[in-house]
């Protein structure tokens, strides 16, 4: 769920039809909702008003961010897992997942530290779960380290996104959250055509301490999902992106799929691949279809 900060009211998002930036307000009642309609987690992804070269906003307890977390925990900390992205993305001016040198390189180490505050603001704002998705390398370790440190030891778990794959399969959200990105992020997320790589990844989150591990995107990457799954001894995750969203999205819009079984389709094939969990900005509409379900049952 995407939350922007100063809006009034939830603005559409073109180019993901039936997904929102949400209003602080509206955020809050989504999340409300889903816990009514039986969603497991919600992970929450903020779009601040202000960006600066080291993405300051979101190491300020008062960012937007952090700010959604206390809320949305707030109301529904009780009834539903609530987990936050944790990357520079969205806050930095220049776009990229880490702090950048003078040469325009993401400098890996630099960012690490930048994580752990993160990390530990997330965690103070009262987040569940905080999913590492900037593939620096050392990250899991490094948050790890800074929740222990501050306490958060026993109370915040780490899903690692291990084999994020650098994919045009997320060109919708980077609409969603404006993204400024004008390079690409070939640099720290894997290349498509390696397959052992993500397995080398997992491997290295749960050594570093990742309490569950995610693939992304999902369907473009099932035999990777399923690698995954055999050798995990934590959950795996996988994360149904915005693209593939908007791929059947615009297909049914057209006529030229059946979306609600496009739709049931595309998830059950990732459970299918040894997904435990799914990421998907279907959950809401998913979990209602499948409490009817059981009910009519
Ligand atoms: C990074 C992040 C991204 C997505 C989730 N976390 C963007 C990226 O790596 O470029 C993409 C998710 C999607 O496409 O639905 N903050």
């Amino acid at each position: 769920m995407f939350v922007r900060e100063d809006l009034p009211e939830p603005r559409p998002i073109t180019s993901m039809p039936g997904v929102v930036q949400h209003s602080r307000e509206s955020l809050v009642a989504a999340a409300r909702d889903a816990v009514q309609l039986g969603v497991g987690g919600l992970m929450l992804f903020a779009v601040p008003a202000h960006r600066d070269e080291s993405g300051s906003g979101a190491i300020d307890p008062d960012g937007p961010l952090n700010s959604a977390v206390r809320e949305v925990v707030a109301e529904v900390g009780s009834d539903i897992v609530v987990m936050a992205d944790l990357c520079l993305d969205e806050f930095t001016s220049h776009g990229h997942c880490g702090l950048v040198d003078e040469h325009g390189h993401v400098n890996n180490d630099a960012t690490l530290k930048q994580y752990q505050l993160m990390g530990v603001e997330l965690a103070k704002a009262g987040v569940h779960v905080v999913a590492t998705s900037g593939m620096m390398d050392g990250q899991v370790g490094a948050v790890r380290a800074a929740l222990d440190d501050a306490g958060f030891a026993e109370s915040t778990a780490i899903m690692a996104y291990s084999a994020k794959y650098a994919s045009a399969f997320y060109g919708p959200f980077r609409d969603a959250v404006e993204s400024t990105l004008a390079g690409d992020r070939n640099g720290y997320q894997q290349d498509p055509a390696n397959r052992v790589e993500a397995t080398r990844e997992v491997e290295l989150d749960l050594a570093e301490g990742a309490d569950m591990v995610m693939v992304k995107p999902g369907l473009p990457y099932l035999d990777v999902l399923a690698d995954i799954a055999a050798r995990s001894d934590v959950p795996v995750a996988a994360y149904q992106v915005s693209g593939e969203y908007s791929m059947i999205e615009a297909a049914a819009a057209n006529g030229w799929i059946d979306r609600d079984l496009a739709v049931m389709e595309s998830l059950i094939s990732l459970r299918r691949a040894g997904a435990t969990m799914v990421l998907s900005y279907y959950a809401a509409e998913v979990a209602g279809w499948l409490r009817d379900r059981s009910r009519s049952m």
